[in-house]
């Protein structure tokens, strides 16, 4: 069923899991993502960032997550993944999404707090929870991390009314070679607000990390970068063991099975298996 991320994550911040919130930008990677949240029977958020919305058109993803979501027997949200401007919270909010982001980490702190707010109302006015980021994180050799000072937290979080706040504690866009997360870190803003906190960057962080990251206050979890290297190594393994097919849904089948895996393997370690 297709429902806001607010229920899911607060459960999850109550009972000690991380929610999965796994990118897709297409017909395959939507199937394979809910297909393994229905296996799991895990609530699941599908997030779409603004490159897939480019790739795939508003419209189109928008109808084909929420139709795939309806049909299915566990909770699914629709989210927009880092979102950069109030246009397109705008538009998301106006296509039926039921999550939205909006991501000011690359503004001055009061830029970012301003837009935000703006983002979090109109989300609001809808009934739709909102998503910030404090603190940026890089993306793997483009871009470095700043981390999020925790001087920060409680005014970002009263001024911009958010429901969820992602965090910047060590881990990267991308598959790094050392994304160790800073637990203290995380520990001490956990302390001081008890807004649902967010790891973004999920992809290349150990699963000690990650489960450490969960028993210290995470309970959403994004992953994008794992999923799209899922996909595109099985497809070139897939291709290479079969030549001559012809057939592009003899080989999808057969990707979609293996991104659903890892999907499964991923909502195992957060632990939201079972918690529909
Ligand atoms: P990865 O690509 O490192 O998994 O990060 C995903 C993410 O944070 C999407 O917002």
């Amino acid at each position: 069923m297709l429902v806001t991320s607010k229920q899911m994550i607060l459960s999850a911040q109550k009972n000690g899991y991380a929610v999965g919130c796994f990118n897709t930008s297409d017909l395959e990677l939507t199937k394979a993502i809910i297909a393994a949240a229905v296996a799991q029977q895990a609530p699941v958020m599908v997030a779409t960032s603004e490159k897939a919305i480019q790739f795939g058109g508003i419209a189109a993803l928008a109808a084909l997550i929420k139709e795939e979501a309806k049909n299915a027997s566990v909770p699914v949200a629709l989210h927009l993944d880092h979102g950069k401007s109030i246009h397109i919270v705008k538009e998301c909010l106006d296509a039926g999404y039921t999550s939205v982001m909006f991501d000011g980490s690359e503004l001055f702190l009061d830029k970012n707090t301003q837009m935000t707010a703006e983002a979090a109302k109109l989300a609001h006015e809808r009934n739709v929870p909102c998503e910030g980021e404090l603190g940026h994180l890089g993306k793997v050799g483009v871009s470095s991390n700043q981390l999020t000072n925790p001087d920060d937290v409680l005014e970002f979080v009263q001024k911009t009314e958010v429901d969820f706040l992602a965090l910047s504690i060590g881990s990267s866009h991308g598959v790094g070679s050392d994304e160790k997360l800073e637990i203290e870190l995380l520990k001490k803003i956990n302390s001081l607000t008890k807004i649902p906190l967010v790891l973004h960057g999920g992809s290349g962080v150990p699963d000690g990390d990650i489960q450490k990251a969960i028993s210290s206050g995470i309970c959403k979890i994004n992953i994008d970068t794992d999923i799209r290297h899922e996909f595109t190594k099985d497809l070139r393994e897939i291709l290479k063991e079969h030549p001559d097919e012809q057939d592009p849904r003899e080989i999808l089948a057969e990707v979609m099975q293996k991104v659903q895996t890892l999907v499964e393997k991923k909502i195992k370690l957060f632990g939201s298996n079972n918690k529909t």
